[in-house]
């Protein structure tokens, strides 16, 4: 049985049953979609991603996904898709720090860059969303993003002649909610990005790849905090929380979430606004620093302006006294780093090579209308 019970498996049943007038044509049920194999997907060096094993990627799945993504008939008055929010030039984030929906309404949290999240465990700010075909029903349902009833966009989606066809080449099936979140759960796990500079050069092979600046910011990043006698310190210990070749911390016992000390008590819980319990409060995903300098304003509630003000946090304004602080910043002893500029701009460097290029133009992941 691949229907699993759920809310919004419910109103599929549900409206299945109501026999609604379609074009479909029971004899184009012969269609068999194009396997995709995942080494075509996933490069070597990220290993062998935790995939949902009951959805294999198909040509026409991921399209439909795309065509899904990028459709603003998803929201209720058809201005906005998911695309709006997470726009490809800016690896999948925006230049907001908190997005407009449907009607001007604003997100209370800023839009997360999209890619690579076949190898991420916990999704949102806050880690509440373990699984990518349950993810895409939050937006749509919003009433601050596309405020959509799954009822009438399900109806939407059974007239559409290119729904109709699509649906039909990727499943077999007429258009239905399941489907569409297994399309765009195909889509948004077939998002790589691996082609940055930083990705050349990790874990140190290619040293040729970066340039003396960032060379020496590789160093400070993936370096103990150990201060030396004039209180200076040689490494800024980035690496716990955002190491390995997607610049994420990979720790699926740690689920991926810190609290990196940004206020002494937080007005956003995060993960503790779900969990209600006290070690979570203030505790975020870490997000991949991979395109970090495509997605400015920074943090969930994008604070930070530039990376000169995020590395100024990390250098000279940690929360130490909060209680939940993660305990790789605690063993700082409370101290702060005082990077020196040469050292900021250094760790800048470095971030800044991080970006791919390819990724934000691989026709792959743009517009298909
Ligand atoms: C109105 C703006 C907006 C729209 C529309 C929107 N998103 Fe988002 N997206 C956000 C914001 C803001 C967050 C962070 C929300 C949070 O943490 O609570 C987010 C987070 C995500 C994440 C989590 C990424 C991660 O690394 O954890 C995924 C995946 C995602 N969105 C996919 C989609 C899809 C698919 C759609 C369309 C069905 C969509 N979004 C529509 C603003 C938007
Ligand atoms: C203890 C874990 C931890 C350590 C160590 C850490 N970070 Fe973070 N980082 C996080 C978390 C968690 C967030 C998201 C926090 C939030 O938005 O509330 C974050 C966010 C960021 C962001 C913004 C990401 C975005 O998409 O908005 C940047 C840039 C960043 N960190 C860089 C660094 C650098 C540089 C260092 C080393 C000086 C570092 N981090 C050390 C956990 C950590």
């Amino acid at each position: 049985m691949k229907r699993h019970v759920g809310i919004w498996l419910m109103v599929v049943a549900l409206f299945s049953c109501s026999k609604e007038e379609q074009a479909f044509d029971d004899s184009q049920k012969t269609y068999t979609a194009t396997p995709v194999s995942t080494s075509d997907i996933f490069p070597m060096e990220f290993g062998a991603p935790n995939l949902p094993k009951d959805n294999p990627f198909t040509e026409e799945g991921i399209y439909l996904g795309r065509m899904l993504f990028y459709d603003p008939i998803l929201s209720l008055d058809s201005s906005v898709s998911c695309a709006s929010c997470h726009q490809q030039q800016y690896a999948f984030a925006e230049p907001l720090d908190r997005s407009f929906g449907i009607y001007g309404l604003r997100t209370s949290r800023s839009a997360m860059p999209l890619f690579n999240l076949a190898y991420s465990q916990k999704f949102f700010w806050d880690a509440r969303v373990s699984s990518l075909r349950q993810l895409v029903f939050e937006p749509i349902v919003a009433h601050n993003e596309m405020a959509m009833s799954l009822a009438r966009l399900e109806e939407r989606l059974k007239r559409n002649k290119k729904y109709i066809e699509y649906f039909n080449k990727a499943f077999n099936e007429e258009p239905n909610l399941y489907d569409m979140s297994l399309a765009m759960e195909q889509f948004l796990l077939s998002m790589v990005s691996k082609d940055s500079r930083f990705n050349r050069f990790f874990p140190g092979d290619n040293v040729e790849e970066l340039n003396a600046s960032e060379l020496r910011g590789a160093f400070i990043f993936n370096g103990l905090v150990n201060f030396d006698a004039n209180g200076n310190t040689k490494g800024a210990d980035c690496f716990h929380c955002h190491g390995g070749e997607m610049a994420q911390q990979q720790n699926p016992a740690m689920g991926g979430i810190a609290n990196n000390g940004l206020d002494a008590s937080p007005n956003d819980l995060g993960v503790g606004g779900v969990t209600n319990r006290d070690q979570d409060m203030g505790v975020f995903k870490a997000p991949s620093l991979l395109n970090i300098a495509l997605t400015a304003p920074y943090m969930h509630d994008g604070r930070f302006k530039t990376l000169e003000e995020v590395v100024d946090h990390y250098s000279d304004n940690v929360h130490y006294e909060n209680p939940t602080i993660h305990p790789q910043m605690a063993a700082h002893g409370g101290i702060q780093l005082n990077l020196s500029d040469q050292q900021k701009t250094d760790l800048i460097a470095y971030l800044r090579s991080m970006t791919d290029s390819t990724f934000i133009q691989n026709p792959k992941y743009a517009n298909p209308f």
